[in-house]
């Protein structure tokens, strides 16, 4: 199950509300659906947000977003509260495998709402 490489923001058909930014805590994560799919949504340390899909790939449970948020390297990461991979925000890749990745989304905040951006 490799996943689709990020998407591009100017490949963004549509960008779809799915919640206030106020509803985000800084290092936490929200769980959201975008057209039937669960999406984990973070608002990061630095006020950014970043959202990948919420399914864990290595247990099959909908739970990223209750992962803890940190920084591996570079690069944001989400640890799977299941088996503790990182999961590389931006991008989705796992840290731990290659091969494994989950779907990110773009996020745009408007107006103090955040919108993902589907194809
Ligand atoms: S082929 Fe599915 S994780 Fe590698």
């Amino acid at each position: 199950m490799t996943a689709a490489p990020a998407l591009d923001p100017a490949e963004v058909a549509r960008w779809v509300p799915v919640c206030d930014l106020a509803a985000l805590q800084p290092e936490r994560g929200v769980a959201a659906l975008l057209d039937g799919t669960q999406v984990a949504i973070f608002r990061l340390a630095a006020g950014t947000v970043a959202a990948i899909g919420n399914r864990d790939p290595f247990s099959g449970a909908n739970v990223l977003s209750r992962g803890i948020v940190g920084t591996r390297g570079d690069a944001d990461v989400v640890f799977s509260p299941m088996y503790k991979q990182a999961f590389d925000l931006s991008t989705g890749q796992c840290l731990d495998d290659p091969e494994v990745a989950v779907p990110s989304y773009p996020v745009r905040v408007v107006d103090d709402v955040v919108h993902l951006g589907v194809r």
